[in-house]
């Protein structure tokens, strides 16, 4: 039976794109199977030389060695001519996970910042997601480019990984349903977008050849299951392969991933683009992968005249490069591309992707200890002494190719590379959004001091003056390496602790790039977490912390309370690969391994629930100025419906939450439906979520495949908090 077939038995397949919140105003995804006719045309024009154009292309830095870029490249991170002859547009492609990036200062012009990827996802929101997609893909038209290295979808396996930041959460269906409204927003401004790193992209340490032992089984049921409901919901024009290996092959060398899964299994009709430099060979063809992209960092530029070469006299390879073709031109007229050309020098509206930005941060704080109500302030406060965190200046942002400008460039950049080709790189960028100004101005009777947290006694002695203390944290990760540990860097745990013992009216703004330990936790008053919070950062926290705005956003990854909690203790190869771009070449490759298989398919909160522990911040977890209350939880076929209600007094967010927790008397723990409500004081609303059958099902021999028996499902506010179970009966289903 088709996954359609088991849809339609219960609901219409439309509706599996609700299970979160109403994505009502998107625009429809682009039609790939309507483009694939247009594409076999006009690849049958094309001579053997123009059947090697699209196939690869360059990195376009001036400067940079190996390639000189075209009159027509835009500095960005691809350039892959077109074939005016045909009416194919060259592709003009940039990194573009949190905006249009800034590629080490290249392009002068500025773009808007959105908060990092798990600010976003912590809003649960995908109408959220969508938003922030539309505006990076108007911001890059603008600029000229019409492809978009977005979509970042790897699950969090790890909670180290320093391009956390980027991605979006650690559950497959909140990280498909949310990178897919992010895609099809990039997509409806007639751009290409990408979904990446497919797949098992799980650390940067050694990252262009850790090798991933995964069976197929958990693969399907985790990572590859956020990869195919984004897919589905977003139908992204292109995938980017990923760095690490597979089963000892390079993931964009991967004929299981590229043909077996994407393309035979999933039916995917777009084309596969390379990561920058994770092409071994030519053979990566017939593997699956259709481009070569940033050819100068590969040993060879294989998809050029080594192509051609092998296409003269080998038909599989003369069969592939036709296929080659299709896709990439499939993508180009989906995306409608070539009709509506971006060309450059466009202006971008600052102040509406400002708003964009700052919507995104405030529905994405996450209010994570609130002692005695100490949040919101009250805007009568006398006294607040903020402390850290260049609060003073502008809010963290994490760094590598998703790096942005704002703007007028970084409020400050403090830089971590040495002298190193990569420093430009490898440097914490603040941008100019500064918290105390907007704590000032809105507690406009308030004296507000601020000490920068590098000596202790000075930032307690202020502290201790003040009503209240307010320590701003900041842990900042970059892609290329991993942090070594979860711990607050630069002694600011030691400063928060410190302040909180000499004010226990101490409130702790955190900016991090993925879970961090809280030893201090106990002695403050409240916490938040505001990630990266983009080009509006500190507009959006002080109007968290005032009240202004009600938290409603919730954990998209467990925070650990140690370590040894974790699937992995100690990181693979942390203990001897180089961190940053240097490992990438690092002696000894072949002995890294990374074996998934100890956690599988459970991942983060699963993995928590199957050993019984607890967390610091449970997946799911987020306080509130006012309560909620849900209830009345009935499952009827696949279809699960409850009612939620605002129990306090004051109007505020929910997130509803509905987990599968066990299947015939087996712990199985599952997101399997969530919705945002917005809801006013003593309001109530009635919700319902599809759920998707492959979230109640195993992959088995080739299929999914739902036992006949008992289902028990439960609301939880979140994934350690559910309330009581609800048991149906459901019949034995088995379909591909
Ligand atoms: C990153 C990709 C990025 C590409 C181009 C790679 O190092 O892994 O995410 O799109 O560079 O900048």
């Amino acid at each position: 039976m088709t996954l359609s077939r088991i849809l339609a038995l219960g609901v219409a397949v439309g509706a599996l794109a609700q299970s979160g919140a109403a994505l009502a105003q998107q625009a429809p995804a682009i039609d790939m199977a309507a483009a694939e006719a247009r594409a076999a045309a006009t690849v049958k024009q094309m001579t053997a030389d123009e059947k090697v154009v699209l196939t690869h292309g360059i990195m376009p830095l001036p400067g940079f060695p190996g390639a000189t870029p075209p009159a027509d490249a835009i500095p960005g991170a691809g350039y892959v001519p077109g074939i005016a002859r045909l009416g194919v547009p060259a592709l003009k492609e940039t990194d573009a996970s949190l905006g249009v990036s800034w590629v080490m200062g290249l392009r002068k012009d500025g773009a808007t910042a959105l908060p990092s990827g798990l600010a976003q996802a912590a809003t649960w929101n995908p109408d959220v997601l969508y938003r922030g997609g539309a505006t990076i893909g108007s911001e890059a038209r603008a600029k000229g480019f019409n492809v978009l290295l977005a979509g970042g979808v790897n699950l969090m396996r790890d909670p180290r990984n320093g391009r956390t930041f980027e991605y979006l959460a650690e559950d497959p269906l909140l990280s498909g349903v949310l990178v897919g409204a992010a895609i099809r927003g990039v997509q409806s401004n007639h751009i290409i977008s990408t979904i990446k790193h497919f797949a098992l992209n799980g650390q940067e340490t050694g990252r262009k050849y850790v090798d991933v032992k995964i069976g197929e089984p958990a693969a399907r049921e985790s990572d590859l299951l956020a990869f195919q409901i984004g897919i589905e919901q977003g139908q992204p024009a292109s995938v980017m392969c990923a760095y690490n290996r597979v089963h000892g092959k390079q993931a964009c060398d991967s004929d299981w991933l590229l043909n077996k899964v994407l393309k035979q299994s999933w039916g995917w009709k777009g084309f596969v683009m390379s990561d920058w430099g994770a092409v071994p060979s030519v053979e990566a063809a017939l593997n699956g992968l259709d481009q070569q992209s940033g050819e100068q960092l590969d040993p060879a530029v294989f998809f050029g005249d080594k192509l051609k070469d092998k296409a003269a006299s080998d038909p599989a390879y003369a069969a592939r490069l036709d296929d080659m073709n299709k896709r990439i031109l499939t993508a180009i007229y989906a995306a409608g591309i070539d009709k509506n050309p971006a060309t450059p020098g466009g202006a971008i509206d600052v102040q509406k992707g400002a708003l964009v930005a700052e919507e995104a941060a405030k529905q994405g704080i996450v209010l994570l200890r609130n002692k005695g109500n100490a949040l919101p302030m009250a805007k009568t406060a006398k006294s607040i002494a903020v402390i850290g965190g260049f609060a003073d200046t502008g809010v963290l942002s994490g760094a590598g190719s998703s790096q942005v400008h704002g703007e007028g460039g970084p409020a400050a950049t403090r830089s971590l590379g040495g002298d190193g080709p990569f420093a430009a790189l490898m440097s914490q960028q603040y941008h100019r959004s500064v918290p105390l100004k907007a704590i000032k101005a809105l507690a406009p009777n308030a004296t507000v001091t601020f000490r920068d947290g590098r000596y202790i006694t000075d930032a307690v002695e202020k502290a201790r003056q003040a009503d209240v203390a307010i320590v701003f944290a900041n842990e900042w990760r970059m892609e290329g390496a991993d942090q070594p540990d979860l711990s607050l860097p630069d002694g600011q745990d030691a400063l928060i602790a410190a302040v909180a013992a000499a004010n226990p009216n101490t409130i702790v703004v955190l900016q991090t790039g993925g879970p961090v330990m809280m030893p201090w936790l106990d002695k403050t008053a409240a916490v938040i977490e505001a990630w990266y919070p983009g080009a509006r950062g500190g507009e959006a926290i002080a109007s968290v912390l005032f009240g202004d705005t009600n938290p409603g956003g919730r954990l998209p990854v467990t925070f650990p309370a140690s370590l040894d909690q974790l699937p992995r203790p100690k990181l693979d190869g942390s203990d001897w690969v180089e961190p940053n771009f240097a490992g990438d070449a690092a002696p000894g490759k072949d002995q890294l391994h990374a074996d998934y298989d100890i956690e599988g398919s459970d991942v983060g909160y699963r993995w928590f629930a199957r050993k019984g522990q607890k967390a610091l911040f449970p997946f799911g977890y987020g306080l509130s100025y006012t309560s909620f209350a849900s209830s009345g939880l009935k499952v009827a076929g696949l279809k699960a419906s409850f009612s939620v209600s605002n129990t306090g007094k004051v109007a505020g967010d929910d997130v509803a939450q509905v987990y599968l927790v066990s299947r015939n008397g087996e712990t199985r723990q599952r997101l399997v439906g969530f919705q945002r409500v917005s809801l006013a004081a003593g309001a109530s609303q009635k919700v319902s979520v599809t759920i998707d059958p492959r979230l109640l099902a195993d992959w088995k021999d080739g299929s999914w495949t739902m036992p006949a028996g008992d289902y028990a499902f439960a609301l939880g506010r979140n994934a350690e908090d559910l309330g009581p179970q609800v048991k149906v009966r459901m019949a034995a289903k088995t379909w591909k």
